[in-house]
């Protein structure tokens, strides 16, 4: 395995520039207007893999965006691992605060990556981080280190619910067998303080609508005497925390899983530098439920965040108009054990019932799924670690992250596999965000680890 790191090294330039195309295609499975570029996109990924050396690669249609299924087997009686990942990004809006475009990817240096990051939407979440396991396969095929058969399948809708994955994944449970599932889409604490991601946090989304008097009012002439729904909204949205920063959603705790005083000293040994944390967020002070600390609350605890909220006048100047209806977008983050269906039930319940006479409300959920928490004491993670080791000269802390991948719970539930989150990325790469971006050294660490993760996992496994 001595040669991966040349081997990443002969080929860095080829690497960049085949991930570069691939953020060049603007694959936004939220907006209908790139759907086009989502077939595109998938067909990219299919001749990628196709090049890499899978034997059978496939473009799978579905009633939503394609999956694309690729697979090498080399042989029946060694592991199989299904390789997880999404070619779908997130809508790149606001644009005006990119300082590149972002699906023209360019190569600058960062504080934390001075190496350079590339900077385009999907860089890190998730194209960059799939492909290195393109490249990775690319070099155990080249170099006859494949010691498992390897699957894969990327799909295009994560970022809007996965729904034709679920759909797909129990349809084809014999095709999708395997002995593990592995997945680069999530990151890591720091470049020299590898870690490998524990948990995901389960989810529930629901948009809510807020209905006052039958047409907009002029707001002197009927100000103070009807229900004014933006009001009522704001108020109803602000009783969901209480003063401890609890939320207030009857039941909603009841099946939170409470780590022991044992677990919590373990989690708190993970690197952790509150004033860097503040600094790099330009935050005077860090918020959130009383009693917790800064990483228990964005992994361990649940939590629920107004995402978006709107109604009324929002153009230049003023208007005088109480609105007749107020929206917002409101999502909780689940933690194990929480069931995300029974919580959307306990949310709709509950902000129905405090809402005062004069005003209707509507709750329409969207999407959601449940948390997820590996085991550490299994071959998956043993290898996991110690490729990490290998190529990072330390060993991996692991770590429960706040983000969510809804579809894991689901591939546990129906291929009763195991899932590996081996993520390269870092918190500070502007996911989701405008300037998002991936670091060049954490894309070529990635693909050299990876080749480390199949040699130790069929070691441990025969
Ligand atoms: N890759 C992210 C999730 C993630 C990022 C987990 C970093 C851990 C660390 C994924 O693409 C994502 O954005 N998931 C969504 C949920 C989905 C249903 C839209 C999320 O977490 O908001
Ligand atoms: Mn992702
Ligand atoms: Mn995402």
């Amino acid at each position: 395995m001595q040669n991966i790191r040349t081997y990443v090294d002969e080929h860095k330039e080829r690497f960049l520039n085949e991930l570069v195309e691939l953020l060049k295609i603007p694959s936004v499975s939220a907006d209908s207007a790139f759907s086009q570029d989502m077939l595109n996109t998938a067909e990219a990924v299919a001749n990628a893999l196709a090049k890499a050396g899978c034997d059978t690669v496939e473009i799978c249609e579905t009633r939503g965006y394609p999956i694309v299924y690729g697979e090498k087997l080399v042989g029946a009686d060694l592991p199989t691992v299904l390789v997880y990942g999404h070619y779908d990004v997130q809508p790149p809006d606001p644009l005006d605060l990119w300082e590149s475009p972002p699906f023209e990817p360019v190569i600058k240096a960062t504080a934390l990556h001075p190496e350079g990051a590339i900077f385009a939407r999907g860089a890190c979440d998730d194209k960059g981080q799939f492909y290195m396991h393109v490249k990775a396969l690319e070099y155990m095929v080249q170099n006859n280190a494949l010691p498992c058969n390897i699957k894969f399948m990327i799909e295009g809708e994560e970022e809007v619910g996965s729904e034709s994955l679920s759909a797909f994944v129990k349809e084809n449970q014999d095709k999708l067998a395997n002995d593990l599932i592995l997945i680069s889409d999530t990151g890591m604490i720091a470049n020299d303080v590898p870690s490998i991601t524990t948990g995901l946090r389960g989810l529930s989304y629901v948009e809510v609508k807020v209905t006052g008097p039958n047409r907009d009012l002029h707001s002197g002439l009927y100000g103070g005497a009807v229900a004014n729904p933006i009001n009522v909204l704001t108020k109803m949205i602000a009783s969901l925390h209480d003063e401890n920063n609890r939320i207030t959603i009857p039941g909603f705790y009841d099946k939170v899983e409470e780590l022991s005083p044992e677990e919590r000293e373990e989690m708190a040994k993970a690197p952790f530098d509150l004033d860097e944390y503040k600094s790099a967020l330009k935050i005077d002070a860090v918020y959130g439920e009383k009693g917790y600390t800064t990483n228990e609350r964005n992994a361990i605890r649940p939590t629920l965040d107004v995402n978006g909220i709107w109604g009324g006048y929002t153009g230049e100047g003023a208007k005088t108009v109480i609105a007749s209806k107020a929206y917002a977008k409101i999502s909780m983050r689940l933690v194990p054990n929480q069931d995300w269906k029974e919580i959307t039930s306990l949310f709709t319940a509950h902000f129905k019932n405090i809402a005062p006479a004069g005003v209707s409300v509507e709750v329409t959920p969207h999407h959601g799924g449940q948390g997820y928490v590996t085991p550490i004491d299994n071959t998956g993670y043993r290898a996991a670690s110690k490729a990490y080791e290998s190529t990072f000269g330390k060993v991996p802390i692991p770590q429960r992250s706040g983000g969510s991948i809804p579809i894991v719970s689901l591939f546990e539930k129906e291929l009763k596999s195991k899932t590996i989150l081996m993520g390269f990325g870092l918190d500070s790469d502007a996911i989701h965000s405008p300037n998002e971006h991936f670091g060049v050294w954490n894309y070529l660490k990635g693909i050299e680890t990876i080749p480390y993760f199949y040699k130790y996992f069929a070691e441990m496994s025969a």
